[in-house]
């Protein structure tokens, strides 16, 4: 190409133009994605985006590439998380995304960034290649499943609601730690969002969901190690009959969880591989 790229952060970026090439870069995706701004917007705050951090590819000033980066603690590691990665279809094939990438890792580790974590559709091999040119490693398989549950047993517990997201612990409820989206900081961003909900009994929290309201997607659900195999999980999803829901982002290794979300009559439609690049 012999117009010169341009590569800087997206610090000052105009979010309608960004939002615009999100749109753009996406619409032919395996499963098209088209965000209206205020989604768009949404999705910034939801994943921790930190423009400072984030990186944009320019051509005579005119945005034609984004990668975009949030940033977060995990267990006192400084992590970052590629939120989306695009290029104008006009402009692929120049190995833009190296650029963004190349450019964008000295600056993470000078900001005390250990890891940086994405997820890639399984079938994006351009996309697969271009992470494993820099260095990135595939480090699991994730399940997406949709479906309307259809619902056998009859609910012998109340299902209240509920906002103390101490109560929802990883020794209690987790077998493997969520993706990003999936987080409590996740949700915790976009809490007015959020429906939670669960089982108690003598006041311990027993089971639990989390779903956002617009869109009837399960960020968590959990049946606390000590009260599985009594049908919890059943019950706790029979407030959502007729409704379709979806599940993202389902290690592949969850066995159990995968064999409730199929007899909850969900369907696998989407797998993701999760990619990791130690700084
Ligand atoms: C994935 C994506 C960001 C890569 O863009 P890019 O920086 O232009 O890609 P590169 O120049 O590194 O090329 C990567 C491969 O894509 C190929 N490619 C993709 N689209 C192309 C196009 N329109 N024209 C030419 N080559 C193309 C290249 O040939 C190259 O293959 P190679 O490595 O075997 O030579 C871009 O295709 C895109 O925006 N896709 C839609 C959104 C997406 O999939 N994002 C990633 C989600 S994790």
């Amino acid at each position: 190409m012999q117009t010169n790229i341009e590569i800087h952060t997206l610090n000052n970026v105009d979010i309608s133009k960004l939002s615009a090439l999100y749109n753009l870069s996406y619409q032919n995706y395996y499963i098209p994605i088209e965000l209206t701004q205020e989604q768009f917007e949404s999705k910034l705050k939801m994943e921790d985006i930190d423009l400072q951090q984030s990186v944009g590819a320019y051509i005579n000033d005119e945005l034609v590439g984004f990668l975009l980066y949030g940033i977060r603690f995990y267990k006192d590691v400084k992590t970052a998380y590629v939120g989306g990665t695009g290029v104008a279809p006009d402009k692929r094939g120049n190995k833009i995304t190296q650029k963004m990438l190349d450019y964008s890792f000295s600056r993470l580790k000078d900001a005390g960034v250990q890891n940086i974590f994405l997820e890639v559709n399984t079938k994006n091999d351009f996309a697969i290649n271009a992470y494993q040119a820099c260095d990135f490693t595939k480090t699991r398989v994730l399940n997406s499943y949709k479906g309307i549950p259809t619902l056998i047993v009859n609910p012998l517990h109340a299902i209240v609601s509920f906002d103390d997201l101490n109560l929802i612990t990883e020794e209690n409820f987790w077998d493997i730690k969520p993706t990003w989206k999936n987080q409590i900081q996740s949700v915790k961003n976009i809490i007015d969002s959020c429906h939670i909900n669960g089982i108690f009994e003598d006041d311990i929290l027993v089971a639990y969901k989390i779903i956002n309201k617009n869109n009837t997607r399960i960020y968590q659900f959990g049946v606390h190690r000590d009260y599985r195999n009594r049908y919890l999980a059943s019950i706790l999803f029979s407030d959502l009959k007729n409704k379709e829901i979806k599940m993202i982002n389902v290690d592949e290794r969850e066995i159990s969880t995968i064999d409730f979300i199929q007899s909850l009559g969900l369907k696998l439609y989407d797998q993701q591989y999760e990619m990791k690049k130690e700084l």
